[in-house]
């Protein structure tokens, strides 16, 4: 039986799951087309962020560097990294006309840029899969000038508990998609991010799923199986059970918990006063 809590900040298995960007694309596109909040939420995260001219801009785990597209700000400077080569490669080529984006290899456990280059940065669903998170928001809190903001969406303990749910029913032995086990969550986040920064503040985005294909949602159960190991032959059988669940109208509803924090690093004139 698979170990979702430890396998989900595996390194290796981490890797392998980001090693090209197919899993997250495809689970991204399940969200763009079952979300029942019409606004998307990368229209909401920009509502969050706060760019002045001239920023210097640090994405860490940027995935597909999805959302950027059509919301680039012209007169900012962006760094977008992620550890995944195949990530790198997929964003260079889909900004390769914007001379103001660089993308580039990097772990946000060592982030290969001098101390206080930064203005902003920016690390969404990605701090639960840190093996050392500790390390990580230290190298954050590093590269951002004094007074530089932190930006970082995560899940809540409820996203999508009703897949823990009917896996647990199914199997008991069965703790996968179990978001109150991450890291770092909505819930866990405010404390672990104030050892570093100062003004914590959490957003919440209200947001569900309303599924009318019990197969879209298989494929993205199946886009996570490095890490939750289903077996082949349990297939149909999560499959049917998966079925019990729709409503009259054939949907299947789930439960979606997000929302991003910002943090402030601490200014060198606060420092000065201690
Ligand atoms: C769930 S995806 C989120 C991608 C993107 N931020 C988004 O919101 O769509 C997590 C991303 O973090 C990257 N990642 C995981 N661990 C990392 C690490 N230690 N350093 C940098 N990137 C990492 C993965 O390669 C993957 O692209």
């Amino acid at each position: 039986m698979s170990n979702y809590t430890e396998n989900i900040k595996n390194k290796a298995k981490v890797a392998k799951q980001y090693e090209e960007s197919n899993n997250l694309s495809q689970r991204i596109s399940l969200h763009e087309k079952y979300s029942t909040n019409p606004y998307g939420l990368s229209n909401w995260l920009f509502d969050q962020y706060s760019f002045s001219d001239g920023d210097n801009i640090l994405e860490l785990g940027c995935g597909t560097g999805g959302q950027w597209k059509g919301r680039i700000p012209e007169n900012a400077k962006l760094v977008l990294t992620d550890f995944s080569e195949g990530m790198i490669k997929e964003v260079k080529g889909k900004y390769k006309e914007h001379s103001n984006i660089i993308a580039r290899k990097a772990d946000i456990q060592n982030i290969s840029f001098e101390d206080s280059h930064f203005d902003i940065a920016i690390a969404n669903f990605m701090l639960y899969h840190v093996p050392d998170l500790e390390r990580a928001l230290a190298e954050v809190v590093r590269v951002l000038k004094p007074g530089g903001k932190f930006y970082t969406a995560t899940c809540g303990n409820n996203h999508l508990i009703e897949v823990n749910r009917w896996f647990n029913e199914y199997n008991p032995e069965y703790d996968i998609f179990n978001s109150s086990k991450l890291s770092f969550t909505l819930q866990n986040g405010v404390e672990q991010l104030k050892r570093y920064f100062t003004d914590v503040q959490m957003k919440e985005y209200a947001d569900a799923l309303e599924i009318n294909d019990v197969d879209d949602l298989v494929n993205y159960i199946l886009t996570f199986n490095d890490m939750v190991n289903i077996g082949k032959n349990e297939l149909s059988d999560i499959r049917e059970h998966l079925i019990t669940k729709q409503n009259k109208d054939g949907i299947i509803h789930l439960s979606k918990q997000i929302g991003i924090f910002i943090a402030k690093k601490t200014s060198i004139e606060i420092c000065k006063n201690w």
